[in-house]
């Protein structure tokens, strides 16, 4: 893990670029995830630097986000290119590699991917979607349930912040980006393996 990012210096530049609400959500994900980091032995720096810079691109204007998504040669779909907000995760993962020369590619992708999840994700992606939901600040019915989930299973929690988050999108009348799908199927993928009931079926498989 590269220990050369002055975090006193991330937290001056995201107060700079952040209104004071955004600010705190960042520092709120931040100490969530490093919490989360030690229950699942994930390395806290980490979840630390992630959790922070996760929403550094959250307030750029249209017309930086469309700046930034070709110069960067980030590849949008019909999905994100009508609801732009969802990428300020792609943007956001760009800019602090760049800004902040963070190589981690685990950090990289938990920024990148934050909005919509995606199919595979690590346990340091699947801690900063989590944290982003759950951080102190946030308030809606259920949370407290996901919360102490979040604490004994981590797939568990984050499929459920996944549901609720499905959901919301469907009850608005959102489009939701197919990663969440893909995100979702695989978590109830990865907690059905262990009771896979044809863990060999490929072994028995004749032609
Ligand atoms: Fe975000
Ligand atoms: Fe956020």
């Amino acid at each position: 893990m590269q220990n050369l990012i002055d975090l006193e210096l991330v937290k001056k530049e995201l107060k700079r670029k952040l209104p004071l609400k955004r600010y705190i959500h960042s520092l709120n994900v931040s100490n969530t995830a490093v919490k989360l980091c030690r229950v699942y032995n994930v390395c806290k720096d980490k979840g630390e630097i992630a959790g922070l810079l996760h929403d550094y691109a959250k307030y750029l204007s249209n017309d930086e986000m469309c700046k930034y998504i070709k110069e960067f040669k980030i590849e949008i779909d019909e999905v994100i290119n009508s609801q732009k907000d969802l990428a300020h995760g792609l943007i956001g993962a760009e800019l602090v590699k760049r800004k902040f020369k963070i190589q981690d590619l685990d950090i990289l992708n938990s920024i990148r991917y934050h909005t919509t999840g995606r199919k595979e994700m690590t346990n340091l992606e699947k801690i900063i979607y989590l944290s982003d939901y759950i951080e102190p600040n946030r308030k809606f019915p259920g949370i407290e349930e996901i919360r102490k989930m979040a604490l004994k299973d981590l797939n568990k929690a984050t499929l459920m912040a996944l549901d609720n988050t499905i959901k919301y999108i469907i009850i608005k009348g959102l489009l939701l980006h197919s990663n969440s799908l893909l995100a979702r199927n695989n978590l109830i993928l990865e907690m059905n393996a262990s009771g896979n009931i044809c863990p060999d079926i490929r072994e028995d498989i004749r032609w």
